[in-house]
């Protein structure tokens, strides 16, 4: 029997806050504009000297805390990024190297935004197959380092940060600090569209041919055709909600919380409207974070439960889409 959850929960947040106006002395660009475009009103930048290992690693201790499970006691660390501090090795190995769960299988998953999505479908088959593991599985950006801060039309939309989650399968008490109980996960599904993936690049860590003393080129920088991203996120992120709704045989109706990917409030909204559900059911704090990537939907988990917003018994449904394109969508039941 295979009863997978979410043991223990951790988020961390860079302490230096840029705000919409600061935004301003950068490029032509105004809070109204910001604003009434994305909702977004501030994001978070990591420290000069700190990586997205480093607030993974952060992340990842709160979890181990919140699960009551030691690092030593940790069997696989999956890191869901698409900037990690580097190509080789990977972020999952610098954080299993910080946290001291030395000798468990550490790699990183890149499927952009819906990376998160995408690491409970491998941690549910992880301990599907191993009923024993213990999975950390860690949602870690560091976005700003790869926007083109002289580009209006992507610089404003995307923030710093990470949040982590210990899986096991079955319960393993009550978590200590961050989930009100330990989550089910019902059910979880993943997918991608490869074909316009040029709409949504972040280069530079390819293999195109840079000689030395090269300047940066323009594709070390996230580059996004907006408009179409769009359309296609709210496509995406609706169909693969309702597919896994039906295939569990429940309506929005049965839903107490919908944690959907924080990229712009404009999206979440036509989502909503194609769901059909009220916005008193849909979780937002897009507004503080911007877009934080794979970071996103666990960040969104940990300040639902700090608002009282998730409780016991509370069935929650996530969904998020990215990059390639990717999406995907999960139910939890607490
Ligand atoms: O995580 C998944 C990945 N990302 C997304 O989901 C993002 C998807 N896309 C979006 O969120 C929106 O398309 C954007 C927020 C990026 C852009 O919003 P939009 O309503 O599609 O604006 P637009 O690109 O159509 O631009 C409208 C106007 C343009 O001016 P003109 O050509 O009408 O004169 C832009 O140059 O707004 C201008 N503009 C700005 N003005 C002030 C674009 N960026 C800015 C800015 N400040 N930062």
């Amino acid at each position: 029997m295979t009863a997978i959850h979410i043991q223990g929960l951790g988020t961390y947040v860079p302490t230096k806050r840029i705000t919409n106006v600061d935004l301003m002395s950068l490029v032509d660009t105004n809070d109204e504009w910001i604003v009434s475009r994305t909702g977004i009103k501030a994001r978070h930048m990591l420290a000069d000297d700190e990586n997205g290992s480093d607030a993974g690693t952060e992340a990842a201790l709160k979890a181990l805390e919140d699960a009551g499970i030691a690092a030593e006691d940790i069997t696989h660390v999956l890191t869901a990024t698409c900037t990690p501090d580097y190509l080789c090795p990977s972020t999952a190995c610098i954080i299993s190297g910080k946290i001291g769960s030395h000798g468990a299988m550490a790699f990183d998953l890149n499927a952009a935004c819906t990376g998160f999505v995408y690491g409970l479908d491998v941690a549910n088959s992880i301990l599907a197959g191993k009923p024993g593991a213990k999975v950390l599985l860690v949602g870690s950006e560091a976005f700003t380092r790869r926007l083109n801060w002289e580009d209006r039309t992507t610089c404003i939309l995307f923030g710093d940060g990470a949040a982590a989650a210990v899986l096991t399968n079955g319960e393993a008490g009550t978590p200590k600090r961050c989930l009100p109980s330990a989550p089910r996960l019902r059910d979880v599904r993943c997918g991608a569209d490869g074909r316009q993936y040029p709409l949504l690049t972040v280069g530079g860590g390819t293999n195109r041919n840079y000689k030395p003393g090269d300047p940066v080129q323009d594709d070390f920088y996230l580059q996004m055709q907006g408009r179409e991203v769009f359309k296609q996120a709210v496509r995406s992120l609706s169909a693969v909600c309702s597919e896994l709704l039906e295939d569990n045989g429940l309506t929005l109706e049965d839903i107490d919380l919908f944690i959907p990917h924080q990229a712009n409030l404009r999206i979440i909204e036509a989502v909503g409207d194609r769901l059909k559900l009220g916005s008193e059911k849909i979780f937002v704090n897009l507004d503080e974070y911007g877009n934080t990537s794979a970071a996103s939907i666990p960040l969104g988990i940990g300040d639902a439960c700090a608002q009282g917003r998730i409780r016991p018994g509370s069935r929650v449904l996530l969904s998020a889409f990215g990059g390639g394109f990717t999406w995907g969508a999960a139910l939890l039941e607490f």
